[in-house]
């Protein structure tokens, strides 16, 4: 079965009688991959909605509970290959709405954490359009609970900062002073073709070389694989491992508990994959 739409042309879609306002946009955080991790509103908005418009971190397993007859359009974003521009997909959306369909834009993880989603709502905002929002389970909570370490904790962290390492022309524009905290828990989101700039800005700004470090690739998903390291070794670790995104590189002295925690956890997460 293959009901997704490569292009960014209007379907022809009838508006569905059901249950949902037509008109109206829903923007839905998928979570960060494995299907249960959907909220019940989200699971129940993506198997109702007329149109669903899409991105690259969306699993199959979610994509495969919408309408038999809905119009599924992927608008990507995968890494510097972005397959629709952020313009056409706020032009889409309204589009889509003004057809009096009930449209559902689907994102990974949460939509307001390094989702765009405040940008596509001002569009639509300005243009007078209804729209409400579905959180979603963002990376960071996903990952870190499922390669089996806590993001906080009395003992290590009392702070959590999630950083975007998207890089916008050349390098990054981070105040590395204020992230080479101790006591933290450091999360960069794209941040696979930066690690060598991670690594080498909080060592020279007194992040001790030995941080832990884990680098988490396709959370929650079958595929996940972690990796665990230092700060001066993981940028060599991902090269030598080839490690691609989406991946999640989470620094701080939390990640050293997955060795206490993550042996038992793998069980029940198994367990659960086969109920
Ligand atoms: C554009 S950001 C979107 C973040 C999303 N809105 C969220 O709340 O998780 C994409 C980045 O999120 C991270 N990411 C998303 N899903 C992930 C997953 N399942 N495993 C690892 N990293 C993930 C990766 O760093 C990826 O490059």
């Amino acid at each position: 079965m293959n009901r997704q739409n490569h292009s960014p042309d209007i379907p022809d879609v009838k508006p569905s009688p059901a249950r949902l306002p037509p008109g109206k946009v829903w923007l839905v955080g998928a979570g960060p991959g494995d299907p249960d991790l959907l909220t019940l509103k989200a699971a129940r908005l993506i198997a109702a909605a007329d149109a669903i418009v899409y991105d690259h971190l969306i699993g199959e397993g979610i994509i495969t509970l919408a309408r038999p007859d809905a119009r599924l359009i992927y608008a990507g974003k995968q890494s510097s290959r972005h397959t629709l521009p952020q313009e056409q997909i706020n032009a889409l959306l309204l589009t889509l709405t003004r057809q009096n369909l009930a449209v559902l834009r689907l994102k990974g993880g949460d939509p307001f954490i390094f989702g765009r989603g405040g940008e596509e709502l001002e569009a639509l905002a300005a243009a007078g359009v209804p729209f409400e929002v579905v959180p979603g389970i963002t990376a960071a909570s996903g990952c870190a609970a499922y390669a089996g370490f806590p993001l906080t904790h009395r003992d290590h962290a009392q702070m959590l900062t999630l950083v975007t390492a998207h890089r916008k022309r050349g390098g990054l524009d981070l105040d590395w002073a204020a992230l080479a905290h101790a006591r933290q828990t450091l999360v960069f989101y794209m941040g696979v073709g930066a690690a060598e700039e991670i690594s080498r800005q909080l060592i020279a700004h007194r992040l001790p070389a030995v941080t832990p470090v884990a680098v988490v690739r396709q959370g929650t998903l079958a595929t996940q694989t972690a990796i665990f390291s230092t700060l001066a070794e993981f940028p060599a670790r991902l090269r030598a491992e080839k490690v691609e995104p989406p991946a999640l590189i989470v620094v701080g002295s939390v990640v050293d508990l997955h060795e206490r925690l993550s042996a038992r956890q793998h069980d029940s997460v198994q367990a659960m994959r086969h109920l």
